[in-house]
């Protein structure tokens, strides 16, 4: 309508007055993402929008996203101001994993190579020795299973024990989970495979092992828009946050692409396939983080936690080029 288009044509604007540039996951609403596209920007990953980021010329960076990729922006480009949408979205995997609690836990395992998830706070990344995304950690813990090491993983325990399961890595898992992930109902599933006997199920390793083991392609979101582009289906079953549908639909519009159902067991879903934290990144949010003053937009991460917290991050970016 009239409203947004005039919202839209602000934020176009501003992203220029103040040479700022919108990164967006593939989790944010279609709007965000088009508008992304439409300005210079990028939506991707959670990797790849580490490194657009580190990479981008401009001066300030709106991450349209969750804190923690935020947070990622500021220690791989300190020099650069970084704005979100709200700072209040978070993650539930973030939030499982407090860093006196996961330190406790490291150091009772001095012996264990540290590896955490990107979705984890600055400080709890500076206790690591890498951080992974769902992207590179399978062939991050293959290489270090390969070198002999042992491994305390966090705090993501469905994703933790499939890589297990697919490298046989030895690892010692923290138990977090991501609330939108956790409700895909493997029985439900079965129940509508049935009915799309042709369909290709799509699976975030976030999912439950009951899910992931019914998976055609397994994967992050970029993987997963990769597999929904090569295979030959015509119609996938996704088990992902539903933002993602935006580029699926948008690579291979003559394909079917049906949201994977949650809630097992009668339960209804609470968060029903779209994460909560993601979907608080609106276009008047977008709007708000360009505002006169960036106050209750912009990321500080403390020097000793950046310091810390760049090692591994750099780790896993080298890794990964
Ligand atoms: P990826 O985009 O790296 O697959 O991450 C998924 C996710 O849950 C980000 O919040
Ligand atoms: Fe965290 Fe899950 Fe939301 Fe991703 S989808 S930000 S893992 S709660």
């Amino acid at each position: 309508d009239a409203r947004r288009a005039a919202l839209k044509a602000e934020i176009k604007s501003l992203l220029k007055q103040r040479n700022a540039v919108l990164v967006a996951h593939y989790y944010t609403d279609p709007e965000i993402q088009a508008l992304a596209e439409e300005t210079g920007g990028c939506v991707a990953d959670s990797l790849e929008m580490a490194r657009f980021g580190r990479d981008a010329e401009e001066q300030t960076l709106i991450v349209a996203g969750v804190r923690f990729m935020g947070e990622t922006a500021k220690i791989l480009s300190p020099e650069k101001t970084v704005l979100m949408p709200t700072l209040e979205a978070t993650c539930s995997l973030d939030i499982g994993c407090p860093i006196e609690e996961f330190s406790a836990f490291c150091d009772a395992h001095p012996d264990h190579t540290v590896v955490v998830y990107a979705n984890t706070s600055a400080a709890v990344k500076a206790r690591a020795d890498w951080v992974v995304t769902s992207s590179i950690a399978l062939e991050i813990v293959e290489h270090l299973d390969s070198q002999g090491k042992k491994i305390i993983w966090g705090p993501d325990r469905h994703l933790g024990s499939y890589i297990a399961k697919q490298t046989g890595a030895e690892m010692l898992m923290w138990q977090g989970e991501c609330i939108v992930h956790d409700e895909f109902s493997a029985q439900k599933l079965a129940d509508m495979k049935a009915l799309y006997p042709n369909a290709a199920v799509l699976v975030h390793p976030e999912s439950p092992a009951s899910v992931v083991d019914m998976a055609d392609a397994v994967g992050s979101t970029s993987q997963l828009i990769k597999a929904s582009q090569t295979m030959d289906n015509d119609t996938f079953i996704v088990a992902t946050d539903k933002g993602i549908f935006y580029k699926m639909q948008q690579l291979t519009p003559n394909k079917t692409f049906i949201e994977a159902p949650t809630g097992g067991n009668g339960a209804t879903c609470k968060s029903c396939a779209h994460c909560p934290w993601m979907a608080m990144n609106g276009l008047e949010a977008i709007k708000a983080s360009l505002g006169v003053t960036y106050e209750g937009h912009e990321i500080f991460v403390d020097d000793s936690l950046r310091e810390g917290a760049l090692i591994p991050l750099d780790r896993m970016l080298n890794f990964s080029e």
